[in-house]
């Protein structure tokens, strides 16, 4: 346990914690599944030297993390396809919290942790090159340009996620906005970490292999909107710092 001078500090989340209120039924998980999936605050340090393993209390194998999983519709579906791998979600938002959770049948298992709060005090609490896979998928667009420094894809979160990728580990980004498509890239690609692995400018407008849109991502399509896919490597340690 951390002692509290060490304690990850907690910075104010942008959006919305609650929606409509939730019947009892749904609010059960709350108390039975979310006490013990949930990443531990204590355990959450200025210090980034935690370990996956730690949060798990096991070895673990491939390490997926999900910011701002909403209802959690694709972390459900990627635990699904990697049922050996681990995964980690953070969500702020209570209703899509409780959403995920709902979708589990007992025995609920021990291959996830949750955290109910900022995705970054996870991130910056993990030590370097703990996650194979990132995923930040139809962020908030916060279109007004005074918002901008709202973005979960700045340049200061860059170094984060830079940092707790593993060499050659993977950030998968979506947006059916074009002016945030935009903004993701170009702020990606300033860090000499990143490297875009589209082949084609077409290859960011086709889903991944095996991919599974979301109840959002088809209302952006319903809408006439298009997705863009963003996908990049984390460069060698060996060849960036
Ligand atoms: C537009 S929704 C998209 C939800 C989901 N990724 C999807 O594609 O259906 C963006 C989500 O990011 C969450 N979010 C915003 N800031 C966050 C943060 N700092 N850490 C974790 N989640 C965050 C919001 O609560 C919201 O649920």
């Amino acid at each position: 346990m951390a002692d509290s001078a060490d304690q990850i500090k907690v910075k104010r989340v942008y959006g919305r914690r609650m929606g409509r209120p939730m019947h009892k039924a749904r609010l059960d998980v709350l108390d039975t599944i979310l006490p013990v999936r949930q990443i531990d605050s204590a355990i959450l340090t200025e210090k980034s030297d935690l370990k996956v393993s730690e949060i798990f209390g096991r070895d673990v194998g491939k390490v997926h993390f999900e910011i701002g999983f909403g209802s959690g519709e694709h972390l459900h579906y990627i635990m699904s396809q990697h049922p050996d791998d681990v995964f980690i979600g953070a969500e702020p938002y209570i209703n899509g919290m409780t959403t995920f959770l709902k979708g589990f049948s007992d025995p609920v298992p021990d291959n996830f942790r949750v955290h109910a709060d900022d995705a970054l005090m996870v991130l910056n609490s993990l030590e370097k090159a703990s996650v194979d896979f990132l995923y930040i998928l139809n962020p908030d667009p916060w279109p007004k340009s005074r918002h901008h420094k709202r973005r979960i894809v700045n340049e200061s979160n860059l170094d984060v996620y830079a940092r707790v990728l593993k060499d050659g580990g993977v950030m998968l980004q979506t947006t059916d906005v074009d002016e945030l498509a935009d903004w993701m890239l170009m702020q990606t690609l300033k860090c000499k970490d990143f490297e875009w692995t589209a082949e084609t400018f077409d290859d960011c407008k086709t889903a991944p292999n095996g991919w599974m849109a979301t109840r959002y991502e088809n209302k952006g399509k319903d809408a006439g909107r298009t997705q863009t896919y963003l996908s990049y490597r984390r460069i060698p340690r060996t060849r960036a710092s």
